[in-house]
């Protein structure tokens, strides 16, 4: 080749190379290690997850060396890092704790520097629940569509593009980076359709693909299946023909996915099929399920979340303890039952959900929501971990037996939306290895692995992070308000929101009551009693008007708008100073992130920028709206 040529020829190469280099989409997610082929790794085992750890630890490590042992006195799927000279030996009881050890270390040499840690998750299911749609929506889902390509099925190309094949494993390298050991991978309104063989020769392939990486494949599914799909006649689960189809499903199911871990069901809840409609309990239905995955080792997931359909009238917020309470013991060993951590849905602030005080016999797990269906979508900067640990102080972790994180993943370059929703993806993943860890400590450490080390930079936008929660509160729903949001797609605030073609526990007046007279939804004993589902001392303390958490007056009571608070001000005036702080609060986040475009890569800060524009502009609407609102309720 001509000299001039080779010159612009390697130019334009290193041009390429830099650029591939520098691109920061976010696809990288907090996993940006540089490749430096360092690092010299022994092991005496050998499977596939030992050779990710290896291969991790190989491309990436800045130690000389690290040894992995199997060590059976460890606690399963925990690990411990010993520092050595200039290198580090890594121990755990199984292969998936060595991987799990080698992302630690790999997370501290980006952090905190290496040091001997010993460490083992709090809960046995860590899992993410998908709301994907087999036609590739993802309901809730403001990242794109979903990353499994259900779509791509057409008989017999069931095997993953290459394409995908990546974005798959860069999530299953995000997930185990964290611990997080399941993944649900279809939406609670599930399709009967996901139990049929093509789909489950995909799921297959994406088990496959999770299985090194420690993540279990489980599924939603449809109540009604069988029925649905033409095979029976009847979905009642007392019937022996549907029990049988659910036997032979399920060893279909293994027959493909050997770890196989279980079914996730929303059952009698907005209008999913259920036993209910054969006059058969939830207990009746989980315990078919159940039976039919207990010879494999799977397990049920039943969500509480149900209303409307026995309890009809009954505030909402009471009817999933009225409900299962009474079945409480009647499950199979294999049942565990799910419910948000509030027992409303996902509000931007709940009180805790009292059935994690009245079910005692039954298994629990939590599951919060990651994707932001009603905090901003992928619009607004809310770190959600402020949120998560509040519940953990309500609710001990020891009373659970796992987490559970409605998604925030799709197909979008950077998987999440908006750049900063990664990090609740990672806070709920540490959170749900050791909910004992500030906050702040895990947002500090996902600043320094997905943007910049720099000290000032970290302690701003930790401190950010930190608060947005509360602003954003602040700005939508302060004092205990909830569900304000505007129908269907509950982006921004719709007080005066009522359709007689709805039920009226999906209309904003029924939850704030504003009248001329005061705002908030009576619940203690002089109204709806839902207090009495609550444990002592909350059960007291919400009842009583003066006692009351501020954070949870109007979601505790009807109050009067002159009424005196502890600072002297009237619920009006402390009204209109929430709101007027929360969008000032947020008016200031621009200003800090704008001191830091030199510390980011232009494409992410100016996304970022954009972001934080337009979470302004909807702050100033949620306020003018709703005191406006509440303005005229008065007679103003
Ligand atoms: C919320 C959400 C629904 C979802 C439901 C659930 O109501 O808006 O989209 O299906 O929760 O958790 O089942």
């Amino acid at each position: 080749m001509d000299r001039i040529y080779k010159i612009l020829f390697s130019l334009t190469f290193s041009f390429l190379c830099l650029g591939i280099a520098c691109a920061e989409d976010g696809s990288s997610l907090w996993l940006r290690y540089t490749s430096l082929d360092k690092t010299q790794v022994s092991s005496d085992t050998h499977s596939p997850t030992i050779a990710i750890a290896r291969s991790e630890l190989e491309h990436y490590g800045t130690l000389s060396s690290v040894k992995l042992v199997i060590d059976k006195g460890l606690p399963s799927e925990g690990f411990r890092i010993q520092a050595k000279g200039d290198g580090a030996e890594i121990r755990a009881s199984q292969d998936i704790g060595l991987l799990y050890g080698a992302y630690a270390l790999l997370r501290q040499q980006q952090t905190s520097g290496i040091r001997n840690l010993r460490s083992a998750p709090r809960f046995s299911l860590r899992l993410l629940n998908h709301w994907d749609n087999l036609d590739g929506s993802v309901e809730r889902g403001y990242a794109g569509k979903s990353l499994w390509k259900w779509e791509e099925i057409d008989g017999q190309a069931r095997k993953m593009s290459r394409g995908v094949e990546q974005r798959v494993v860069q999530y299953c390298r995000a997930n185990a980076s964290l611990g997080i050991n399941g993944s649900v991978l279809n939406n609670v309104n599930a399709s009967p359709k996901i139990l049929s063989p093509a789909y489950l020769d995909k799921v297959a392939v994406l088990a496959a693909a999770m299985r090194p990486y420690g993540i279990r494949t489980f599924l939603s599914i449809n109540f009604a299946s069988p029925m649905a799909l033409g095979e029976t006649d009847t979905a009642d689960p007392l019937d022996s023909r549907v029990q049988q189809w659910w036997s032979s499903k399920v060893s279909e199911i293994y027959a493909r996915i050997p770890d196989f871990g279980g079914f996730l069901v929303k059952a009698n809840s907005e209008g999913q099929p259920g036993p209910g409609d054969y006059g058969r309990t939830h207990a009746d239905g989980a315990n078919m399920l159940a039976a039919a995955l207990e010879p494999y080792g799977g397990i049920v997931m039943w969500r509480s979340f149900v209303y409307g359909a026995n309890h009809k009238g009954e505030d909402r917020v009471k009817q999933a303890v009225s409900e299962f309470l009474p079945m409480d013991g009647q499950f199979r060993r294999n049942v565990i039952l799910q419910s948000k951590n509030g027992p409303l849905d996902f509000q931007p602030r709940e009180p805790y959900a009292p059935i994690f005080d009245n079910i005692r016999q039954t298994p629990q797990m939590v599951e919060f929501q990651i994707t932001q269906e009603y905090l901003g979508q992928s619009k607004h900067l809310v770190y959600l971990a402020p949120m998560w640990k509040e519940f953990f102080r309500f609710v001990s972790p020891h009373r659970l037996v796992g987490v559970a994180g409605v998604a925030n993943i799709g197909d979008d370059p950077n998987y999440c939306g908006h750049p900063f929703s990664q990090a609740n993806w990672y806070a709920f993943g540490r959170l749900s290895w050791d909910p004992s860890l500030s906050s702040a400590c895990i947002s500090q450490e996902w600043l320094m692995q997905t943007f910049s080390r720099e000290e000032h930079f970290v302690a701003s936008l930790s401190q950010l992070m930190e608060g947005s929660r509360e602003d954003c509160v602040d700005y939508m729903m302060p004092l205990g308000l909830h569900h304000i949001f505007k129908f269907d797609h509950h982006y921004g605030p719709e007080p005066d929101g009522f359709r007689a073609d709805y039920p009226i526990e999906w209309c904003p007046v029924y939850y704030h009551k504003a009248d001329a007279q005061g705002i908030g939804f009576e619940r203690s004993a002089k109204g709806t009693d839902a207090v009495a589902q609550y444990r002592r001392p909350y059960r007291k303390r919400y009842d009583s008007l003066r006692k009351c958490p501020k954070e949870y007056l109007l979601w505790f009571h009807h109050v009067d708008w002159d009424h005196p608070m502890r600072n002297g001000k009237t619920l009006w005036e402390n009204l209109v100073a929430h709101y007027d702080r929360g969008v000032s609060q947020v008016k200031g986040y621009r200003s800090v992130w704008q001191q830091f475009e030199s510390l980011v890569d232009s494409q992410r800060w100016q996304e970022v920028d954009h972001l934080l524009e337009l979470q302004y502009r909807n702050a100033q609407e949620w306020r003018e709206v709703c005191l406006g609102y509440w303005q005229k309720m008065k007679g103003e």
